[in-house]
């Protein structure tokens, strides 16, 4: 099989690469490892920036999201069990879109499926070869048989455990990383949301967040010891836990009830540069990893896409530097999300060495971001996206 574009996984990044590219014109095929029903069940992002919105609009996938997504024009911040507003209308013009990621991903996989694009599931053993050269092509097994496809490019769009990022030599590769010692525990219930916005908690006994999906079905996450297993945590341990860290308020009318996922994951910031090697492009989860604090995963790998796509349209319309300027556009991006991440984090959470000083430092923190009209307007600014 021959293609434009070969993409390597069918998440978030590998779909709206996909759609984009076709759009303009541009073929490609994508190989997935996993089954559609696998990808589709995915518990992941909450939070779509305006930018990303923006983008899944021009992808002609924002539909269902304006009729079903929620618009949210502000969130609250809490400690010391008292929560405060910041409103990201009144401090930016802008607001973000509560829309979860399974939506996006169901919406794209129907895309394309409409427009008749080449998604091939369950590929096994997908391997990247000659990427340093102009004649790249990637092999994979399905149903007993090996596969090849060339290729001009490859995106690879493999989140953090695939096989794209390992392929660029040692000697290019740079990655910086900081693993948190710690871990969320998330669990989605069909209940009424908490409250009609976000709620992000610090607590001396450790973070909490108060998410939603839709009026009938609730998000909710605390931070646990990077031990803990989902084992440990009957449904009505994690309704006492989440009580105790949230306002007061909000903890007396919670709705509780059965969990229908429930699910732990670590929190690591992470950094592969640069973003493309040869004719191998890294997208997303392939390329970095947020703590999910600053809800910054699922829009970096949208913006990631929407440079990626101005590139190869560049490149086929016949400006054959373009494709060089990605990964330092992509990469600029990134580490402004990578900081306000980091920064939300350290804020929000309960470390295992934390003294009584550096919560009342996270304290005091919480308490200017109260007070201060510059203060809630950087958080605003970073929170609703940095433009493209
Ligand atoms: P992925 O979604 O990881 O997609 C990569 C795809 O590649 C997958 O479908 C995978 O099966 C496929 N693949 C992997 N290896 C191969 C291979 N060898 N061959 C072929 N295909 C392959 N972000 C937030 O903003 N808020 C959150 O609450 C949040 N929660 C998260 C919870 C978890 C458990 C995880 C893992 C991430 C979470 N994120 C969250 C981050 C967000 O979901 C990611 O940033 C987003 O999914 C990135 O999309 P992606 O397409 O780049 O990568
Ligand atoms: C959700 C997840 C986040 O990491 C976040 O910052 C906000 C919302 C969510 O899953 O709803």
């Amino acid at each position: 099989m021959r293609t434009q574009v070969c993409i390597i996984g069918g998440g978030p990044s590998g779909l709206l690469l996909s759609q984009l590219l076709h759009r303009s014109g541009i073929d490609t095929v994508v190989l997935e490892q996993r089954s559609r029903d696998y990808v589709l069940s995915r518990i992941r992002a909450g939070v779509l920036e305006w930018g990303t919105v923006e983008t899944l609009r021009a992808a002609g996938v924002g539909a269902r999201m304006d009729a079903e997504g929620l618009p949210h024009d502000g969130t609250y911040l809490s400690a010391r069990n008292r929560g405060f507003r910041i409103d990201y209308f009144a401090q930016t013009g802008k607001r973000v879109m509560v829309y979860g990621q399974t939506e996006v991903t169901a919406d794209l996989y129907a895309a394309r499926d409409a427009m008749g694009g080449v998604i091939i599931d369950e590929a096994q053993g997908v391997t990247l070869h000659d990427v340093e050269t102009g004649a790249p092509y990637v092999t994979y097994h399905k149903d007993g048989t090996e596969h090849r496809i060339d290729c001009d490019f490859i995106a690879g769009c493999d989140g953090f455990h695939g096989v794209s990022r390992p392929t660029i030599p040692d000697t290019i590769r740079r990655d910086f990383e900081r693993v948190y010692p710690f871990g969320w525990l998330g669990i989605l219930s069909e209940t009424a949301p908490a409250s009609h916005e976000l709620i992000y908690a610090n607590h001396e006994r450790g973070f909490a967040l108060c998410s939603m999906r839709n009026p009938e079905l609730s998000r909710y996450y605390i931070q646990v010891p990077l031990d803990h297993t989902t084992d440990q945590w009957s449904d009505a341990a994690f309704w006492d836990e989440l009580r105790r860290r949230i306002p007061e308020d909000t903890a007396e009318t919670l709705e509780m009830g059965p969990s229908v996922e429930k699910s732990i994951a670590p929190l690591r910031s992470f950094v592969s540069e640069p973003m493309r090697w040869g004719h191998l492009f890294l997208v997303g989860d392939a390329a970095h990893i947020v703590p999910p604090t600053g809800a910054k995963g699922l829009n970096l790998a949208a913006s990631d896409v929407h440079y990626l796509h101005e590139a190869l349209t560049q490149h086929y319309a016949g400006d054959a530097g373009a494709i060089n300027l990605y990964s330092d556009r992509a990469l600029a991006r990134v580490w402004s999300a990578m900081r306000f991440s980091w920064w939300f984090t350290t804020v929000m959470h309960r470390f295992p060495d934390q003294s009584e000083y550096d919560q009342r430092m996270q304290e005091s923190e919480l308490q200017y971001l109260e007070t201060s009209q510059a203060a809630q307007a950087s958080l605003a600014e970073q929170y609703v996206g940095l433009p493209f």
